[in-house]
């Protein structure tokens, strides 16, 4: 039966290896925890797709080292790109990017689009060179959950939710809870104004703040088909019901600030957005594990990190 694997160098050049021969890995990101495959191999990510129990039209986000490995899966990178790729990568962004022929039709989903991110996070960065110093071109790697169902942000996670799913042969890495814990912001990049397909950490404002083309999130405007992005997504097997106080019995997710209704169990009080980000997948993951059937969640208003927030909690509860 798979384990998880505590982190060693030999770990990682094991892992380079293990990606190399087709074998699933999966890492912690700064974001979430990723399901790891070589990009450019189709049977290793098609175990992708089998192991999440993932439509195949749903394309793949692949990881990268550095910016400059970016021309290795895109044709073209507007100027906007390259500003927000030397402001925020390493770090919690996707850029869809025209592909070049690399980014073959098993990752795009068909599209003529390619999505890159460069993690922010010690050992993902650390396998991601390692399997590049022996050939490697990037890492395919979807949040390590199956499909529509919240995603990971401990290794402990992955290893409930897929360790039936994988094989003796892959490997799930020990890196501790994510930091940020909700998905990288989705940014199409394929026109000469970019769009917010995902909200995420690195935020409107901070892009806004960024560069000097206007930025929309006006997901109507964007020829890129984002699946993934529309119908409920996120959403533990608990019945997840918005801006409500909990019934007696019932899960509760609110700001520090707002008392625990009489009954109700309490799954998560945090202090500020960025705890609320961080916490909210295990929380939503306690209360399945608690068995129960509902969790009223009190959702942060405002803007920056908290629209993401409301992104991912109001998916959560379609
Ligand atoms: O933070 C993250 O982005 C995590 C970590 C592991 O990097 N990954 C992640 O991947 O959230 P995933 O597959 O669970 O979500 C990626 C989303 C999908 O909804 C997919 O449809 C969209 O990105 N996507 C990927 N490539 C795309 C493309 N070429 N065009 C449009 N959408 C794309
Ligand atoms: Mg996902």
């Amino acid at each position: 039966m798979l384990n998880i694997s505590n982190y060693t160098s030999e770990l990682i050049s094991k892992s380079a290896l293990g990606l190399k021969s087709g074998n699933l890995v999966a890492f912690p990101t700064e974001t979430v925890y990723g399901l790891g495959a070589d990009a450019t191999n189709q049977s290793a990510v098609s175990r992708i797709y089998a192991t999440k129990g993932r439509p195949s039209d749903h394309p793949l986000i692949v990881h990268i080292s550095s910016s400059v490995k970016m021309s290795s899966w895109a044709k073209t990178v507007p100027d906007y790109a390259y500003e927000l790729a030397d402001k925020y990568w390493p770090g919690p962004m996707t850029l869809i990017l025209p592909r070049k022929k690399t980014a073959k039709d098993f990752i795009t989903g068909g599209q003529n689009s390619i999505g890159l991110r460069v993690p922010g996070h010690t050992i993902a960065i650390e396998l991601l060179k390692s399997f590049e110093a022996i050939g490697g071109l990037g890492i395919a790697a979807p949040s390590a959950n199956r499909f529509g169902a919240v995603s990971p942000t401990t290794a402990e996670s992955v290893l409930v939710v897929l360790g039936e799913h994988l094989s003796d042969s892959d490997l799930i890495i020990q890196g501790g809870q994510c930091q940020i814990g909700l998905e990288s912001t989705i940014i199409d990049c394929t026109s000469s104004h970019p769009i917010i397909l995902r909200p995420g950490a690195v935020t409107i404002e901070m892009i806004r703040g960024t560069i000097k083309v206007n930025v929309t999130n006006d997901k109507k405007s964007t020829i890129v088909r984002v699946p993934g992005m529309h119908q409920s997504h996120y959403s533990p097997k608990a019945k997840v019901e918005l801006n409500r106080f909990a019934m007696p019995g019932e899960g509760f997710i609110a700001m520090e600030g707002i008392p625990t209704p009489q009954g109700a169990i309490r799954l998560l009080a945090p202090e500020y957005d960025k705890a609320f980000a961080k916490g909210i997948y295990l929380a939503l993951r306690a209360g399945d594990e608690k068995k129960l059937s509902k969790i009223a969640v009190i959702i942060p208003d405002g803007d920056g990190l908290a629209e993401a927030i409301r992104d991912r909690i109001t998916k959560a509860s379609s």
